[in-house]
């Protein structure tokens, strides 16, 4: 079955300026590592989620779940297991290359942010479905929610919101701790809200067009 396409075609002076205003938007994203306690309105949230939840995937499959934390005995449970596992990165796991890759961030296993912020979403992977007792094989899932989550991150930021991508790796605790099922698989921990004021950011270059991009 199908339906006529919904495409909007732009004039040339249109989709130059939306072009730029979007690249400009984005380019003032920034990960944001001290978060403010304020709270924001869960209708931003909402639809950032809306937004990341119509990107494409394979087969159509949609194979991620937003479980969006707001209680704060659950972000504190969350900070904990997070706290615990980061301690035994920094202080055992990492390599020492790992470690030095990461000394411009500032960052140690300390994560209050996930308690501070007052929202921390959690993208979780669907690795199969289940239909009636049967496993349903989902294809290409990191391709589909890293998408997805990038779908999610921009919204974000679109909507005047601040976000951090985190990964207290190994995440199982997370399965506990929200009460997702087997074929759910944490993928990024992602605290949203607004910057603490006076928040700084690392320095950082990013490619320019010319080392990314290749026109043949
Ligand atoms: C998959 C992924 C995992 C990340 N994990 C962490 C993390 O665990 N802790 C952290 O502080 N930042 C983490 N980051 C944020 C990166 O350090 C950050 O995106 C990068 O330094 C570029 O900075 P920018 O986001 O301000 O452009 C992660 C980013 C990605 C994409």
């Amino acid at each position: 079955m199908t339906e006529p396409l919904a495409f909007h075609r732009m004039i040339d002076a249109d989709q130059r300026k939306a072009s730029a205003e979007f690249r400009e938007r984005m380019r003032t994203r920034r990960t944001v590592r001290h978060f403010s306690p304020e709270p924001a309105p869960i209708e931003l949230i909402e639809d950032a989620v809306r937004c990341a939840a119509s990107a494409p995937s394979g087969a159509n499959q949609q194979p991620w779940r937003f479980v969006v934390v707001a209680d704060p005995d659950l972000k504190r449970r969350i900070r904990e297991a997070a706290e615990a596992e980061e301690r035994e990165n920094y202080e055992r796991r990492f390599p020492d290359e790992w470690l030095h890759a990461l000394e411009p961030f500032e960052t140690d296993w300390h994560k209050e942010h996930l308690e501070i912020a007052p929202y921390v979403i959690v993208v979780f992977r669907i690795d199969y479905g289940v239909e009636d007792s049967r496993r349903l094989k989902h294809y290409y899932v990191a391709e589909s929610v890293g998408i997805a989550t990038g779908f999610l991150l921009a919204a974000l930021h679109w909507s005047g919101l601040a976000t951090l991508v985190h990964t207290p790796s190994p995440m199982g605790f997370l399965n506990h701790v929200l009460e997702r099922p087997a074929n759910e698989r944490p993928f990024l921990v992602i605290p949203v809200g607004y910057p603490a004021s006076g928040a700084r950011v690392p320095v950082l270059h990013k490619k320019e067009l010319r080392e990314v991009m290749l026109v043949r």
